[in-house]
């Protein structure tokens, strides 16, 4: 599990509903992008689809959402060779931790979560069912969170401060899974990035998709001058001082600039600068760092088949961390074989993983998951050699006569092996007599190892 020398394991999830504007950007694509050049980091960036369906019934919509902010944050500098960047729905694993999960949370704790309170909140307050509305998937949306969460045991998970209580949510879970079925679970913790100042929209509230006020972040050169143009002045006209604190051309031009730039730009609204000239000012700001990545941005979301092949890839890698650990889980809480497994195809019992790796051999009879009888050939001590067929618990399911020489009961055994029960025909004199009892034994011993 956690090894004091891994590195240091980051994850976030973006939920897949809409277009990425510059608030997005500012608060989340780019720090998380520099973040993820530290070399002491392992980032896990998901586009969290499945927690899109509760707020989003439009499927089309989740596709092109889903393409949008892969592109989006491919544009801004992700490398996806260096981190986890990957799709929700493609870890199958996600949902089953989270039914695992599930059983250990307690319902009174998702009452108390945010989101479903405030429906809840507004349902009694219009007098209708306090259920109105609300899906059982809003209702374990937390749960769901805190499978993304664990089934990486990440250390670090940056999110906005509205997401505070569902981190709180993943460790309480973690915690009773823990002692309930030993320590399997990282206890994440929450990061909010203090300097990282949530970015107004035009209208001067948080840029928000549900204000309406955003500006998209990548659009034409004319489309964000436009947009930038309908930001929200006073009516101040050129050459009067104008207010930097609670302008949002000043603010978002503060997240984009370096602090000198900001200071020079501050002493421009002390000195009168006309709207429309900071407005200009805000528009080639923007662009200076936008600009550059909007042709990889367009590159990408006018080839899907590109994007597709790099989630895909993302997914692999990081199923193949954790299907593993979901197999661990399983076995921590029961779902286990009902008999000791070695390598092969089902080899999952300690710790194998899907059906493609190495699964690994417990010392269990070699071969197909379950234990199987086994020929054993010998010498005895009137110096002649048999061999027998003993089944995975050790009883002798068949016994042959004794041979002068090792290679004709070795060739027995061969037909035996190639033939199956067909095989005994040639045989019968060989082997001890055999009643219907025993030759029904033998025949489901050879079925079994020949299967
Ligand atoms: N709930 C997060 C949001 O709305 C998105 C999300 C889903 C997430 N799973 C996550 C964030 C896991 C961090 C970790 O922003």
């Amino acid at each position: 599990m956690t090894s004091p020398a891994a590195p240091l394991r980051v994850l976030t999830g973006i939920t897949t509903t809409g277009i990425p504007h510059l608030g997005n950007y500012v608060g989340a694509i780019r720090p998380s992008v520099a973040a993820s050049r530290s070399p002491s980091v392992q980032s896990y960036y998901f586009l969290a689809d499945l927690h899109a369906l509760i707020k989003c019934p439009d499927p089309d919509r989740i596709q092109e959402s889903t393409l949008a902010i892969a592109s989006s944050w491919l544009a801004a500098g992700l490398d996806p060779d260096r981190v986890h960047f990957y799709r929700q729905s493609d870890l199958p694993e996600v949902s089953e931790l989270m039914w695992l999960l599930t059983c250990v949370t307690g319902k009174g704790l998702l009452n108390r979560a945010h989101a479903y309170k405030a429906q809840k909140d507004v349902n009694l307050a219009a007098g209708v069912d306090p259920d109105h509305d609300v899906t059982a998937g809003l209702f374990m949306y937390p749960v769901l969170m805190a499978a993304d969460i664990l089934i990486f045991n990440a250390h670090k998970v940056p999110v906005g401060r509205d997401q505070v209580q569902h981190l709180e949510i993943a460790r309480d879970i973690a915690q009773r899974f823990n002692h309930q079925y030993g320590e399997l679970f990282t206890l994440p913790e929450v990061s909010i990035e203090e300097d990282v100042a949530t970015l107004p929209g035009l209208d001067g509230r948080k840029m928000s998709k549900s204000y309406d006020n955003t500006i998209p972040l990548f659009s034409s050169r004319q489309q964000l001058q436009k947009a930038i143009a309908s930001i929200l002045t006073d009516s101040r006209l050129p050459g009067e001082p104008k207010e930097t604190e609670g302008s949002p051309i000043f603010q978002i031009y503060q997240a984009f600039a370096t602090p000198e730039e900001t200071a020079t730009f501050r002493q421009a609204f002390a000195d009168g600068i006309a709207w429309s000239d900071a407005k200009a000012a805000l528009f080639e700001r923007i662009d200076l760092e936008i600009g550059p990545m909007r042709e990889r941005y367009e590159a990408l979301v006018g080839n899907p088949a590109e994007v597709e092949a790099i989630l895909k890839a993302g997914g692999e890698r990081a199923r193949d961390i954790a299907a593993p650990f979901v197999a661990k889980v399983k076995q921590a809480v029961g779902l286990r074989r009902l008999v000791a497994t070695g390598g092969g195809r089902t080899g999952a019992a300690a710790g194998g993983s899907r059906g493609d790796s190495r699964g690994e051999s417990r010392g269990g009879k070699a071969g197909g998951g379950e234990a199987l009888p086994v020929f054993k050939q010998y010498r005895e001590s009137d110096g002649l050699f048999r061999f027998k067929l003993v089944d995975a618990h050790g009883a002798t399911l068949v016994q042959s006569r004794g041979y002068e020489a090792a290679r004709d009961a070795g060739r027995a055994v061969a037909a035996l092996k190639a033939g199956g029960i067909d095989a005994l025909a040639g045989l019968a004199d060989q082997i001890e007599p055999l009643d219907e009892a025993g030759r029904q034994r033998l025949a489901e011993g050879l079925a079994q190892l020949l299967s």
